[in-house]
Order: structure tokens, then C-alpha cells, then sequence
């Protein structure tokens, strides 16, 4: 029988470290015989990917940029996402809406109820019962200090439009997954990302276990 699809996404300031575990939670996951699709934002799709070059390395303003990466969004749920989903697969993804508040809500102090509003229509999902919006089952936030996030960017490699702001920037955008998570409680896991690798792992393993997704020798 078919297994339910299972959609998890990896949030948090750059630098906080999710690129190994999203490899390695996908390897779980495929040792236990599912197939994942290991995907991230914005990006995904041939198109939404043209649209995070732009989004990452042109100057625009706050409506445009947020624009533009819901539409990346709504290319990408559409080819990739929900086609996966459908078929029961996982879906892994690197960063989804909750990084639109985060940024773009708190980082560049946009609107949140415009940002509300785009989400509602971007991530519409029609069913026989009606639509819903289309948000992670799970989502593992890398919550760490933006001081400690900075100094793991500074020794890497050339920093995008994002990555190059200021200290503040990142206060700013940390206070908005914080929000985020406190508005969607039992969707969020917060991961402590100050701790070293294993015990980011340990984290992670644990609430996937929790959940019934992955067994205890993960
Ligand atoms: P990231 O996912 O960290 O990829 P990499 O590890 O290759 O840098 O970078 C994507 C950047 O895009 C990151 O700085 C956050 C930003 N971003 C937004 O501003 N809004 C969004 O909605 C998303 C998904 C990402």
C-alpha cells in the first residue's frame, strides 16, 4: 500500500548549518526504503531556479523580491512538490515559506499581511473538500545565535545579497522564524544549531522518531 507523502523543510539563518543533516535525513529516509525528492527554495524547477539567480544576486525592492520568490514557490509546488507527494514520496526541502517571513517579513521589514496573503494564494491546494494552503508537516529550525551564524559565514565562500547584510539584519531575521515558530508550535521542531554536528543529529533523529517517520537506530 501506498505510503502517505511526508513534506519537511529546514529553516534558519544562514550559517546556522543545515546542509549535511538534509543529506543525511534524506539518506535515512532512503535507508528505510522511501523515495525522497531532495529539493530547495527558492529553486526546485528549471524556472523557479532562473528566479533565485535573480533573487540572490540583483538589487530590487521589497514587493518585487518577495514576489518573485513566491513565484518561484508556486512553479515549484506545482512541478515538484505536490507531484511527489502525490505519489508518496518524501520531500525534503532547503528553506520554504517560513524564510519569506523571515527575510523578507523580518529582515527587510515587509508586510506580513501582504506576505499572509500570498501564502493563502501561492500555496492553495484545490481538494473536493475545498482548498488548503500547503505548508511542511515538519519543519526543523536551526535556531542559533546570528554573532556565532557570522562568524561560521565569514570563513566561507563569496556571500550573496542575503549573506553579505549586516549583524542586524540577521537579529531581524532570526526574531522572525521565532514568531513563525510560535505561531505554528507543533509544525516546528527547534533544533539547537549551537551544538556540535552529532548532537545537531541526535536532534534531529529524535524528532523524526517522535513522529513515527524514521525508526529508533536512525
Ligand atoms: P540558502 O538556502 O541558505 O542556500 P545556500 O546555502 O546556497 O546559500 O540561501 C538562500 C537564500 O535565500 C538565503 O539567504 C535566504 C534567502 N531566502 C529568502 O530571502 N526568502 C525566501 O523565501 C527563501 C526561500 C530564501
Amino acid at each position: 500500500m501506498k505510503q502517505p507523502g511526508i513534506f519537511i523543510s529546514f529553516e534558519g539563518i544562514d550559517g546556522a548549518g543545515k546542509s549535511s543533516h538534509i543529506e543525511a535525513l534524506a539518506a535515512a529516509f532512503r535507508g528505510q526504503g522511501r523515495v525522497v525528492t531532495l529539493t530547495r527554495e527558492p529553486g526546485g524547477t528549471p524556472l523557479a531556479e532562473k528566479l533565485r539567480t535573480l533573487v540572490l544576486n540583483d538589487a530590487m525592492d521589497p514587493l518585487t523580491e518577495a514576489l518573485l520568490v513566491f513565484a518561484a514557490r508556486r512553479d515549484h509546488l506545482q512541478q515538484v512538490i505536490e507531484p511527489a507527494l502525490a505519489r508518496g514520496e518524501v520531500v525534503v526541502c532547503d528553506r520554504f515559506t517560513d524564510a519569506t517571513f523571515a527575510y523578507q517579513g523580518g529582515g527587510r521589514g515587509f508586510d506580513l499581511a501582504v506576505l499572509s496573503n500570498l501564502e493563502l494564494w501561492v500555496q492553495a491546494v484545490p481538494t473536493l473538500e475545498g482548498d488548503f494552503v500547503r505548508n511542511p508537516d515538519l519543519t526543523l529550525w536551526f535556531d542559533l545565535a546570528p554573532a556565532v551564524a557570522a562568524e561560521r559565514l565569514a570563513s566561507a565562500r563569496v556571500p550573496d545579497r542575503f549573506e553579505s547584510q549586516p549583524a542586524e539584519f540577521f537579529r531581524r531575521v532570526a526574531d522572525g522564524y521565532a514568531q513563525r515558530a510560535a505561531h505554528a508550535p507543533s509544525r516546528f521542531a527547534r533544533i539547537d544549531a549551537a551544538l556540535e554536528r552529532d548532537a545537531v543529529w541526535q536532534q534531529i533523529s529524535q524528532v523524526l522518531v517522535q513522529r513515527g517517520w524514521l525508526g529508533a537506530a536512525a
